[in-house]
């Protein structure tokens, strides 16, 4: 990071070339999304915006990226991407895949489905379509439809959709863009990701790291720029509030806090881990964890948002908090001259509040692997089932000895201004014999640990209702189990 000059440039490849930005000379700002910049092209006109903010799926692009010498494909909601941070990547839009003469199989079997009316949906579900299709599996309709959950139809109905994505995912042919990938793995390769990409434009400042010790680094330097990981949570400032951010570090290309490390005792997670890839990791393994990923956000949320960006949130109703906090998780903080490791249930300090300093950035979480003796479970209560945030989740651990309650710990997301424990719940349990009246009696206790809001999601007698019936219900599934 020797070179502080902003060198202003982002190079990535779009329709079958190396294309540069130069913010210095160009009409878009480092907060440009990838959506309102695929828009100002004639040739891409099919990414649509509908919500902006990640909720409608009608911007939804196909990113390819190389990961160990390998094309990976994923779908992101394009309106949640700042420009500078596809540099290096592969973007494909449905234009890409075909056009009215020549339809792409993912294209026609949307045509032969019915899966349109509109249309105004349509080039949002092809391409999560698409990315399924990418895979070397076949794709069974549970599958197709989690990848569907980020893309909203308001006219066709999801039925023809869904059996269109099961037809194609399961008669894949080679198509133009796998004949292609070797030319374009060789332009990927060919772009710089070593040297920080550091933008000033537009009285903003805008840098992309590629490694921790450029980060931390820049973390001290300025303390005061805003840190982005998936960016999932920050761009809305910019999309739904038109704020102008000064300052960003935007770490969702550091490859070294992309990592998953496997021990017998523990699972470390490095903080630009994808939740979607914590998901798959966690599953078999830390299996409550696993279980509040898969109604976490939707599949491009997922694919995009990161660990360390969900914790850093510090969000009263963040779903990875209560969970791992139930597993004891601890989160290790690192700044350019010192690291620490704190446990998450110490973490957060007040309302978005943690103990991470001015200098510091979340590196690794460490979950432990529970032991035999300990029950882990997590739920969610939200409107709907997909695509929505908690209105009250919970996560427990369970120990228990000859059907007394040897330990446990409760957890509430959504009941305070930051996750807390459930102290007086918990005294009402310890020792006593796990059945229905003794849990019932704690559940009276909900009402002396947490003081909820009432909000636009839920009354604040409703939540304690709902923070109630969750530990029944953790109770009835640990019993019939
Ligand atoms: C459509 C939609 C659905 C969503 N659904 C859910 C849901 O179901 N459950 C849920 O919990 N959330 C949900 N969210 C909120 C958000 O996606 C998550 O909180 C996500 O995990 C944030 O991760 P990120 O990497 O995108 O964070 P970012 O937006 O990059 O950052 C979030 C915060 O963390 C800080 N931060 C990021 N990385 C670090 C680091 N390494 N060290 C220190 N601080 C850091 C940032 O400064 C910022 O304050 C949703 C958001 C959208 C738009
Ligand atoms: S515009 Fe709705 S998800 Fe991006
Ligand atoms: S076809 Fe009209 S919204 Fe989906």
């Amino acid at each position: 990071m020797d070179n502080m000059n902003p060198n202003n440039k982002i190079s990535f490849v779009l329709d079958g070339k190396i294309t540069i930005v130069d913010f210095s000379k160009s009409e878009y700002s480092p907060t440009t999304t990838l959506l309102h910049y695929l828009r100002t092209l004639p040739e891409h006109k099919s990414v649509k915006e509908g919500c902006g903010e990640g909720d409608c799926g009608a911007c939804t692009i196909v990113m390819g990226d190389l990961v160990d010498g390998k094309m990976q494909y994923r779908a992101y909601d394009s309106c949640l991407i700042f420009l500078p941070s596809i540099h290096g990547k592969y973007i494909i839009t449905s234009e890409n895949l075909g056009n009215a003469d020549n339809l792409h199989p993912v294209q026609q079997a949307m045509y032969e489905f019915d899966g349109s009316q509109c249309g105004f949906c349509t080039p949002g579900f092809v391409m999560s379509i698409y990315a399924l299709y990418k895979q070397e599996h076949e794709s069974d309709r549970s599958e197709i439809k989690n990848a569907l959950a980020g893309n909203l139809c308001r006219c066709t109905g999801y039925r023809p959709i869904v059996e269109a994505a099961e037809h194609v995912c399961n008669n894949k042919t080679e198509d133009e863009i796998s004949k292609n990938e070797n030319d374009i793995s060789e332009m990927l390769s060919s772009i710089d990701k070593n040297e920080l990409i550091s933008i000033h434009a537009n009285e903003q400042r805008y840098f992309l790291p590629f490694n921790k010790k450029d980060a931390l680094k820049l973390r001290r330097m300025y303390p005061d720029a805003i840190v982005v990981t998936g960016s999932t949570d920050i761009a809305l400032r910019v999309t739904k509030n038109n704020e102008l951010l000064p300052m960003i570090i935007d770490l969702s290309q550091v490859h070294d806090l992309n990592f998953v490390e496997e021990y017998e005792e523990k699972i470390i997670f490095g903080s630009n881990f994808k939740l979607e890839d914590v998901r798959q990791s966690s599953k078999g393994k830390l299996d409550a964890l696993y279980d509040i990923l898969t109604v976490f956000g939707s599949l491009q949320i997922r694919n995009r948002a990161a660990l360390g960006g969900n914790l850093g949130s510090a969000s009263p109703i963040g779903d990875s908090i209560p969970v791992l906090m139930a597993y004891d998780a601890e989160i290790v903080l690192e700044s350019s001259v010192n690291r620490r490791s704190v446990k998450l249930r110490d973490f957060i300090t007040g309302y978005r509040q943690t103990e991470c300093k001015s200098d510091e950035l979340i590196t690794e979480v460490h979950v432990p692997i529970p032991n035999d003796n300990q029950i882990i479970k997590s739920y969610k209560n939200s409107k709907r089932k997909d695509l929505d945030i908690s209105t009250v989740s919970a996560s427990f651990v369970l120990r228990l000895t000859e059907n007394k309650v040897k330990e446990i710990a409760i957890f509430y997301g959504g009941m305070a201004a930051w996750t807390q424990r459930a102290k007086n719940t918990e005294q009402k349990l310890i020792g006593k014999e796990w059945n229905r009246e003794n849990v019932e009696n704690a559940m009276k206790m909900i009402a002396e640990d947490y003081n909820p809001i009432s909000d636009a999601r839920s009354g604040a007698k409703a939540r304690n209702i709902m923070a109630a019936n969750l530990l029944l219900k953790f109770w009835s599934e640990v019993s019939e189990n």
